[in-house]
């Protein structure tokens, strides 16, 4: 086995993979979107599987929730598997008004209060987390061709999701606003756990990565929706991820 936490043998992954956080939405994407779908890993229940989309080999590999976990599957990917498209499909809590629940919604570029990039440049260098322009402007045209609308912008990778940046008079506020609304101000549209780790290690390795999400809940409106309501705009970011990842 050449990775410790992926059963794969090299040549069992494709060199496109969409990276959900959950094992068993990796398993409903491969069942419900590939042909001839097989299992490659289920490591710790962590599952893998590789099929076709359109006639070309994609792989659906899950990686657990927030930047260590993220981290160690997709390093393994770009280092041992040698996988070029990564495409991560997840789910964000929505900051700014101008995104609803249940929006399409891409990370151009990724602020954080992750160590990650300090770790990798010793702090001499605040290095920008972005998308690849490539896939970004391809996704963008697909989803147009599909209708599906999206919303491109910056993000905010966490390590906790339980954190204090609501609260106006916590160390991180100005006593005024929250860190959240600051955040906010400057454009920051949402808040996952990821995709520093992605646009970081991909950047590293010379590989192309992308972040789609769909907006599960909304820090500020509590907006709610529908199982039904998420499934949809859960497949319409799937969709727009295969169609982006099996271009060349
Ligand atoms: N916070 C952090 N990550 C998330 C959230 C959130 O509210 N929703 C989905 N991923």
């Amino acid at each position: 086995m050449p990775s410790p936490h992926n059963a794969a043998n090299l040549g069992d992954i494709a060199d496109r993979v969409l990276l959900p956080g959950d094992p068993l939405r990796a398993k409903y994407i491969a069942e419900t979107f590939l042909d001839g779908a097989r299992m490659y890993t289920d490591i710790r229940n962590v599952y893998g599987f590789t099929g076709t989309y359109k006639g070309v080999p994609v792989s659906i590999q899950a990686t657990g929730m927030g930047v260590p976990s993220f981290s160690i599957y997709v390093q393994e990917l770009l280092d041992v598997y040698k996988c070029k498209k990564l495409i991560r499909v997840g789910t964000c809590g929505g900051m700014s008004v101008a995104v609803k629940v249940r929006d399409v919604l891409i990370a151009q570029g990724v602020s954080t209060d992750s160590s990650l990039t300090q770790q990798v440049f010793g702090g001499a260098i605040h290095f920008a987390p972005i998308a690849d322009y490539d896939l970004l402007s391809k996704a963008v045209v697909n989803a147009k061709k599909f209708n599906l609308p999206v919303k491109v912008g910056n993000v905010v990778c966490v390590d906790r999701f339980y954190n204090d940046y609501s609260d106006p008079n916590g160390v991180f506020g100005d006593g005024k606003r929250s860190l959240n609304e600051k955040m906010v101000q400057y454009g920051i549209l949402a808040v996952e756990m990821e995709s520093v780790a992605l646009y970081v290690l991909a950047a590293g390795a010379g590989a192309q990565a992308l972040a789609i999400f769909t907006v599960s809940d909304h820090l500020v409106t509590h907006e709610q929706t529908t199982p039904e309501e998420r499934q949809t705009s859960f497949n319409d970011m799937i969709k727009i991820a295969l169609e982006t990842a099996i271009e060349d």
